[in-house]
């Protein structure tokens, strides 16, 4: 039943959308709604009563946990302000696990403390039995000199040669701040932070919807990890963006059989579990204790996908990938993978864009 809604951009009110989903069918829905900080839309007015806006979005987030599968995750994200309200609402029906504070400077600016991190609520449907990984990042360094930031004394010898298992404080990844690496949109979320959430909660396949998607990063994060997804969008342009974006996307952000999440030529984050397949593709600093000052690096950096992520140039949609394979034969690929992927289950995102359901 909920295939025939799979991997599509939905352009419209989420309110209505929903409606058209049924109970207990999605893995994970994540949300990334307008903050009310007046923010430069250009179909929605980003600035209602302070009521009305906490009214709404009671809404919305009543239909995320109504459409999310028992064994299924809600991620909200926002800014602190707006989260108490969340949780407050969310801790009568659904199960809190953590609040995932995103270390990036944000608004609005006060004159107290300097707003410094986003907050993700992470809820689960039920108390037990939700899907949920432990994941690894890769340690921290000092970027000049390459030594590991924090000093592990004598303890060097037992540690994980890619990285810690990642906690509720993300410093890692970055809001996207060059214009070449995003799309006009005033607040596209970079895709290794989504990547993050869907290997943390999914597995291959699954289900991921997205209630606001914008320019389609949580669809293109979940397409690219062989997750299959929904996404619901007010604004037709940003919708027609996305369809332009995951047309360019494949599912292969895979290391031998496992799904992992790269960014920028590495790998940021792996399933804790995976790692006893993945270390084979690892040069592990010998004795392990010179992990000091030698990272972990993968043996063949042609292991790693070219970035198939779109850039926007003077409004023309400018596909990197597109100078090294044919057009043609990207489709071709495109569809191969798909089919390998979905089971021939889905229908090709080629012609994600719906207008209506
Ligand atoms: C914070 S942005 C999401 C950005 C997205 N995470 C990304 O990375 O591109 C919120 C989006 O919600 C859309 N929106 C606002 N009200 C909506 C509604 N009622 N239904 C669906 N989308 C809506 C806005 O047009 C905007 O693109």
């Amino acid at each position: 039943m909920i295939d025939k809604f799979i991997n599509k951009i939905y352009q419209g009110d989420c309110l209505e959308l929903f409606k058209n989903i049924l109970d207990n069918s999605i893995d994970i829905t994540f949300a990334d709604p307008p903050f009310n900080l007046k923010k430069n839309y250009t179909s929605y007015d980003d600035s209602l009563e302070f009521q009305e806006y906490l009214n709404w979005c009671e809404k919305w987030i009543f239909e995320m946990v109504r459409v999310t599968k028992p064994t299924g995750s809600i991620f909200l994200h926002n800014i602190p302000k707006w989260l108490t309200y969340y949780a407050t609402y969310l801790n009568k029906f659904a199960h809190f696990k953590h609040w995932i504070s995103w270390d990036a400077p944000t608004a609005p600016m006060g004159k107290s403390l300097q707003p410094a991190h986003y907050g993700i609520l992470f809820y689960t449907k039920k108390e037990k039995g939700a899907k949920i990984y432990e994941l690894r990042h890769p340690h921290k360094r000092d970027r000049k000199q390459g030594y590991l930031l924090k000093d592990y004394g004598g303890k060097k010898d037992g540690l994980h040669p890619f990285g810690p298992l990642i906690s509720d404080v993300w410093t890692d990844i970055h809001r996207i701040k060059h214009n070449t690496k995003r799309n006009p949109h005033p607040c596209q979320l970079p895709i290794h932070l989504m990547d993050r959430l869907i290997l943390m909660t999914t597995e291959q396949n699954d289900i991921v919807l997205d209630p606001f998607s914008g320019t389609g990063t949580t669809a293109i994060s979940a397409k690219r990890l062989g997750r299959r997804y929904i996404g619901f969008e007010l604004d037709n342009n940003y919708v027609e963006i996305s369809e332009q974006r995951l047309s360019k996307t494949l599912p292969n952000f895979k290391l031998g059989e496992n799904w992992v999440s790269f960014y920028l030529n590495d790998i940021v984050t792996i399933k804790d579990i995976d790692w006893n397949e993945l270390k084979q593709y690892f040069i592990i600093p010998e004795p392990l204790r010179t992990i000091d000052y030698e990272r972990a690096r993968i043996k063949d950096k042609k292991l790693i996908p070219s970035e198939s992520e779109v850039l926007i140039d003077n409004n023309k949609i400018i596909n990197k990938k597109s100078n090294k394979i044919s057009k043609e034969k990207d489709n071709i690929l495109f569809k191969e993978f798909e089919q390998l992927i979905f089971s021939g289950n889905v229908q090709s995102s080629m012609s994600a864009v719906q207008p209506k359901l």
